[in-house]
């Protein structure tokens, strides 16, 4: 069956919550799905450098074309049609907000929560829907039942919000923390996974690994490190705010007892939608974070006793999910590490100029680090944005240092080619 037809089947399947999205109906939606059916009969490597079929992705957006959005690794735009479904579920919403809310639109839960499963590769019955990887993240934090003195490790390139939540534990209850500093980019998977090992003793209870270090676009070895963990009774926690549906894996592959992410990047679902997976045997012992009837429920439902919340947005994850599908998982990821890599071999030799995110699959995808010698990460940014309009962000975290560049799938080449002449430029005032 051709991706398209895939596509509108998906859409009419439901057909109880949503109509067929105007942009798809529009002279340039439907362009977009001949573009669709043009490139699945091309090869996978073919397709990932079809500028015309990439430049109708772009055409799926709302993106600006005065500025250069390079900023895809802070939170990623929502194609049109998700845009659409947000706007339409609310104005249902607010026509009698207790009929279509309650009995209506959150009617899509479980359906929903199976779609995630599925592109998650995990049973529906480890799946939360949430608001974002903060909330998922803390639930696990918070919930874990942890004595004082129990340790926990995790790395002083972890996010902050994540950093915050372990500290208060620390503070209320007297487990300890274990940092560890790691040194990127680094493609040495046995350095990454011995600095964790050698971080755990006999009190460790718990290992906080993030999937994607979000500074510098470092991808860790989590598999790996969730094994010498078990071998030692360690639980694992990962932060998968920036890999879900970013590259492709499944999350029990990653051998992780606790996983969240936020749908609001990498999926380019609305802006408030997140996700938190706990393994089976793993629900009945975790609390809560919003307490439920049962704390003790093996029933993943449990961890969804958020009140009223967007229904808006969180049936609006259907259509980020059904773009997703539309460009396919497989091509999206190497799309994108096409494009990282487009822009970071054509600067990497240059004089001053370090990239320093691995251009390599296994260690780096879409979101690069770039540092200019004897120039400041605002300096930079601030070149970038002022000559070319290219939207970056300035990162001095712990010990990473430089400038964040991060494409998505509506960047052309033409505005990385733009980005390369700005390098360019700024490295010979070095
Ligand atoms: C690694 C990492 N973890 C967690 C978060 C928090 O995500 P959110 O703000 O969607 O909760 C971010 C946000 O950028 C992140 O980069």
């Amino acid at each position: 069956m051709s991706t398209r037809r895939n596509f509108l089947q998906k859409f009419s399947a439901l057909a109880a919550l949503s109509a067929t999205p105007p942009f798809l109906d529009s002279a340039q939606g439907k362009t977009f799905l001949r573009s669709i059916d043009r490139v699945g009969g091309l090869s996978l490597e073919e397709s990932i450098q079809d500028e015309t079929f990439w430049y109708q992705v772009r055409q799926a957006y709302t993106v600006s074309s005065s500025l250069i959005n390079l900023n895809n690794g802070g939170v990623c735009p929502q194609p049109k049609v998700v845009q659409e479904a947000v706007e339409r579920y609310n104005r249902l919403s607010n026509e009698t907000p207790s009929y279509y809310m309650w009995r209506v639109l959150d009617e899509g839960r479980e359906p929903l929560r199976r779609r995630l499963a599925d592109l998650a590769g995990c049973s529906a019955e480890e799946v939360a829907i949430n608001r974002n990887s903060s909330e998922a993240l803390e639930t696990v934090i918070f919930g874990l039942r942890l004595q004082a003195g129990d340790e926990v490790v995790l790395t002083k390139q972890d996010y902050p919000n994540m950093i915050n939540a372990w500290k208060q534990r620390e503070k209320r209850d007297g487990i300890v923390l274990k940092w560890i500093n790691l040194e990127f980019p680094s493609e040495d998977k046995n350095y990454i996974v011995k600095t964790f090992a050698e971080a755990f003793t006999a009190k460790t209870k718990v290992v906080h690994v993030t999937h994607l270090i979000n500074w510098i676009g470092q991808i860790l070895p989590v598999k790996e490190i969730a094994q010498e963990a078990h071998k030692r009774g360690i639980e694992v926690l990962v932060d998968g705010a920036h890999t879900f549906a970013h590259f492709q894996y499944s999350i029990p592959d990653l051998g992780c007892d606790y996983y969240g992410t936020s749908l609001h990047k990498w999926l380019c679902a609305p802006f408030g939608s997140g996700m938190l997976y706990v393994r089976k045997d793993k629900i009945k012992n975790l609390y809560p974070l919003l307490a439920a009837p049962d704390a003790e429920s093996e029933d993943i439902r449990k961890f969804e006793n958020l009140g009223t919340r967007s229904f808006a947005i969180e049936q609006g994850i259907n259509q980020a999910i059904d773009f997703h599908e539309m460009i396919g998982g497989e091509r999206k990821e190497k799309r994108l590490h096409y494009l990282k890599n487009y822009w970071a071999e054509k600067v990497n030799k240059l004089p001053k100029v370090q990239v320093k995110t691995s251009l390599k699959p296994e260690f780096g995808c879409a979101i690069g680090m770039l540092a200019i010698d004897g120039k400041k990460p605002g300096e930079v940014a601030d070149f970038f944005y002022r000559n070319f309009k290219i939207h970056s962000v300035a990162i001095e975290w712990e010990n990473i240092k430089g400038v964040r560049l991060t494409p998505n799938v509506y960047t052309t080449t033409r505005e990385l080619d733009t980005l390369v002449t700005a390098i360019q430029q700024l490295s010979k005032q070095a």
